[in-house]
């Protein structure tokens, strides 16, 4: 019987590009027996051709187009980062009829809509596991292995630089510009590692999350988002104390008549397994209503987990393409007519408890001052704790509330922000103590 093909064109030939055509290769036999194809890459696209040693240049081009256009290729695979060419050749491929598999978190994120629908009307496919938590098949684990429940909060650790920072700083007590940089010169941090300590990262991821677990677009400029930055080693310190870890989280939940999403640092109780994910490793933690809690772990990124997660949709592409099986659901698994887009609830609305850190001058009756103004605002304390210890002649003095409303919290740090003892803007750090 004659071999029959998948032709693949590969858009892009970096870190993860490269460890495809790796993975394709060693793997051959494999991929196979799987699809019952000979999985084959048939040309790439790429603009940097130091990258293209030791591989068969006859296969290297830098014209996108003619990939898209090539009557043998039936899968796309966009891996060229977050930039225009990567957006213009996914809608090429997509309108004319070829699948498209992506790692592309930024594009899905701000352009699924779109894309999903050029994909439905050209009877083709988009598939992005790669996008959210690497070689993690959490995409794959919402729309099928967990398709039959009502996600009731997804808590993410899924970004690997900010998460290798904290872990370091938890570790060995180090301050957060220190960790930084050595997190730079081990390559575990960009040298602009802006979008991963500002969480511009986990709003792209947990935007595509959203999706997934309740069938919802989420406008990426609506997810409420706060980086790790402003932690310090006394905050960490502070959390140990009262049996908490601090973790940067994408976080969403269902409600009756609305969801949450939002990103930021967050103090999780210690005994929590997400306060045991350490380093570059990536967790999701979900709650189904009929599943219950389960969680998700392994490696968050890197060339090869990467591509483990890219050639697993090649291989779920592949085998839909012989059996005409499209999934025509958005590749999301909620039906397409029922996707649609939606706010988040204000954060305002969030009710928890909350660290705050005040910088205070060391003086008389600055602690009746910050307690009169809590309480008028309906905010219970927890604990209260003054170091001693003078800091640039300021004190922190660190509360830690009962359950309140972040818009009294706001308004509360508003009023005593303003007052003359105050030496910096107070910080805060939400608790998650029931995950
Ligand atoms: N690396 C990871 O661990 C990881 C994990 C999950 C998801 N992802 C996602 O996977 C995608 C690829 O990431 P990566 O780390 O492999 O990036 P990368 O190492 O920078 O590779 C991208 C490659 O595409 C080339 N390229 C960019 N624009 C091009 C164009 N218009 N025409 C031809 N070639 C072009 C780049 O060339 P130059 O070098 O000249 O720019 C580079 O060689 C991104 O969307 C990323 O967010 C990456």
């Amino acid at each position: 019987m004659a071999k029959k093909t998948t032709f693949i064109g590969l858009l892009g030939f970096g870190t993860v590009g490269s460890a495809v055509y790796r993975l394709i290769n060693s793997n051959r036999d494999l991929l196979q027996r799987k699809t019952d194809h000979e999985i084959q890459i048939k040309s790439i696209c790429e603009k940097n051709m130091s990258k293209a040693v030791g591989v068969d240049q006859k296969l290297f081009t830098t014209d996108y187009e003619a990939i898209a256009a090539d009557p043998d290729i039936s899968i796309v695979v966009e891996l060229m980062g977050d930039c225009p060419e990567a957006l213009e050749a996914m809608r090429m491929a997509l309108s004319r009829g070829n699948s498209v598999v992506t790692a592309n978190k930024a594009l899905i994120a701000r352009h699924a809509p779109e894309l999903f629908e050029l994909a439905r009307k050209n009877n083709c496919e988009i598939l992005f596991e790669a996008s959210v938590g690497g070689g993690i098949p959490v995409l794959r684990a919402l729309r099928e292995g967990l398709a039959s429940n009502r996600i009731r909060s997804l808590y993410g650790i899924i970004n690997g630089t900010s998460n290798y920072i904290l872990s370091k700083m938890t570790a060995e007590g180090a301050d957060f510009q220190a960790v930084l940089k050595e997190a730079q010169a081990l390559g575990y941090a960009e040298a602009d590692p802006g979008s991963d300590i500002m969480g511009t990262d986990v709003v792209y991821k947990l935007a595509i999350l959203t999706m997934l677990c309740h069938g919802r677009f989420v406008n990426v400029d609506e997810i409420f988002c706060r980086g790790i930055a402003h932690i310090l080693p006394l905050d960490i310190k502070m959390a140990e104390k009262f049996g908490y870890v601090i973790k940067m989280l994408g976080i969403t939940k269902m409600h009756d008549h609305s969801f949450e999403a939002r990103v930021h640092p967050a103090m999780i109780p210690v005994n929590n397994p997400l306060a045991h994910v350490h380093g570059a490793f990536n967790a999701i933690q979900y709650h189904g209503d009929f599943s219950g809690e389960g969680m998700l772990y392994g490696l968050g990124a890197g060339g090869n987990p990467t591509a483990s997660a890219v050639v697993s949709d090649i291989i779920e592409l592949s085998r839909n393409i012989q059996s005409q099986n499209r999934i025509n659901l958005g590749s999301t698994g909620f039906s397409h007519h029922t996707l649609e887009a939606a706010r988040p609830r204000d954060i305002l609305e969030l009710h928890t408890c909350y660290y705050i850190r005040f910088s205070v001058l060391d003086r008389p009756n600055v602690l009746a001052g910050i307690t009169a103004v809590l309480g008028r605002n309906n905010i219970s304390i927890q604990h209260l704790y003054q170091q001693g210890q003078r800091q640039e002649d300021a004190v922190p003095v660190i509360v830690f509330t009962h359950k309140a409303c972040e818009r009294d919290i706001r308004s509360a740090l508003k009023e005593i922000d303003a007052m003359d003892f105050i030496t910096q803007t107070t910080k805060i750090i939400r608790i998650e103590d029931e995950p």
